[in-house]
């Protein structure tokens, strides 16, 4: 059994400190929104909840990123945020009389004082706190409805969602902390997780595992858990948590995180259960991660060392006798592309996958992929204090092998060693790194170092 912990080492306290000067730059980026939108006030909705086909329930909540970037209210559907330039920010704070659920407590915690909060019990309240003038407003958030947009027409304009979008790339002094916190809560849970896959659970009990050890619910988690045993991982977003337990413990994928105040951490490892040469791939694997993290830092191009990591993987595809040709060969006829099908990394904030990972500047401009990767989704130079994954991988992966059948990749391959490793399935290693100017700060090697 893992210990019991707890979240209560999150300092509040610290975070309390922080918040005001995030608040003031949230307000300065929505305030340079405005006016590029050339509007007065902009509305924050939170979101509404999403009733299910048929039935009297609904889907569990998740609150829109740009209203949790204003306030940690991650299950507070139907509040809203008022922000005015020069004015202190208003959050109308929707408490429904309601005897079916519980309604939201009273506002309390550290993020109270920077906001004049109004709070209200019934929807038709809601339109009393918003602005006279509805046609100086932009709304910010889903309106699954026009009840939902309070008779407001400008629904997430281009001009002013660009510039929140391109700006919560980079985190405040607040956003680190939690995203650091949030770190340290995931790492835990991966230690469980580990403990348990040792002692042979299923993929449903190391779910369970996890979840304990972060004091998550599975409906807070930021993304359903990969947790994977054998062959499974190598699908990537592998989606069930299989009951049984395998008669064989060969290997183990996890990519799994956890939040603090909406922010996400983002984090994979792969063990070997007790094959040595796996477990030395592992370790090599864990190497090249770790020199592809040793080369961020401000003002590169993302892109460039996306495409560094193939480069690297081809050597090592090389080295490990699961391929022969040169980096060039390899890359160019696509293996290494069937080996590694994904992107280096991602932004990663109040969502996993953050938005603006494309957007050269405030106007949207998008910087593509390179040709033959589709799936980065960051391309844009990297900036301090950006926080971002660094996850190659490595897996058997027989539908994109079957792909480079009569081609000049097939000949490359190496068919004994890809079964030698098939039934370990493949391998990831994500760790969430802030940018510094000089580098990086590695928030989940901090983070597995503490836990
Ligand atoms: N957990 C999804 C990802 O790594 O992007
Ligand atoms: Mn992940
Ligand atoms: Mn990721």
């Amino acid at each position: 059994m893992p210990p019991m912990t707890n979240t209560s080492d999150i300092d509040k306290a610290a975070l309390g400190r922080l918040f005001p000067g995030h608040v003031r730059e949230i307000q300065a980026r929505h305030e340079r929104a405005l006016e590029r939108a050339g509007a007065a006030h902009a509305v924050i909705f939170a979101g509404a909840p999403k009733p299910v086909f048929l039935d009297d329930y609904n889907y569990n909540f998740k609150a829109n990123p740009h209203f949790l970037s204003w306030v940690p209210l991650l299950t507070n559907p139907w509040s809203l945020v008022v922000c005015t330039p020069g004015e202190k920010p208003v959050l109308v704070y929707f408490q429904e009389k309601d005897y079916w659920h519980t309604p939201p407590a009273d506002p309390d915690g550290f993020w109270t004082d920077v906001f004049d909060i109004r709070i209200v019990h019934t929807v038709e309240d809601i339109a009393r706190h918003l602005p006279q003038a509805l046609n100086k407003c932009i709304y910010i958030g889903e309106a699954q409805n026009d009840a939902q947009a309070f008779g407001i027409e400008r629904i997430n304009p281009k001009s002013a969602i660009n510039i929140l979008h391109r700006a919560r790339g980079t985190k405040t002094e607040y956003e680190v902390a939690c995203m650091r916190a949030a770190s340290r809560r995931g790492a835990r849970g991966h230690r469980a997780a580990e403990a348990a896959f040792r002692e042979q659970a299923s993929e449903f009990e190391i779910h369970l595992a996890y979840c304990k050890a972060t004091e998550h619910t599975e409906k807070e988690l930021p993304y359903g858990n990969i947790i994977a045993l054998n062959e499974h991982s190598a699908v990537l977003h592998y989606q069930h948590q299989s009951l049984e337990r395998p008669a064989a413990y060969r290997s183990f994928l996890i990519d799994a995180g956890a939040r603090v105040n909406g922010y996400a951490s983002d984090i994979t490892r792969t063990y070997s259960f007790d094959n040595a040469d796996y477990a030395a791939l592992i370790k090599r694997f864990d190497a090249l991660q770790l020199s592809l993290v040793a080369e961020v830092s401000a003002g590169m191009n993302f892109a460039e060392l996306h495409l560094r990591a193939h480069r690297l993987l081809a050597d090592l595809l090389v080295e490990v006798d699961l391929a022969r040709g040169s980096a060039d060969a390899l890359i160019e006829s696509g293996v290494t592309s069937a080996f590694y099908p994904h992107g280096l990394g991602h932004l990663l904030g109040l969502q996993v996958h953050d938005m603006g990972g494309f957007m050269a500047d405030d106007e949207g401009t998008r910087i593509d992929p390179p040709s033959g990767h589709p799936f980065l989704r960051l391309t844009r130079t990297l900036e301090e204090n950006q926080v971002l994954t660094i996850e190659p991988g490595l897996y058997v992966i027989d539908l994109l092998l079957a792909d480079l059948a009569g081609t000049p990749g097939e000949k490359m391959i190496n068919p004994k060693r890809v079964d030698w490793l098939r039934p370990f399935g493949g391998m990831r290693i994500e760790d969430n790194v802030r940018v510094t100017a000089s580098g990086s700060e590695n928030l989940t090697r901090d983070a597995f170092a503490a836990a």
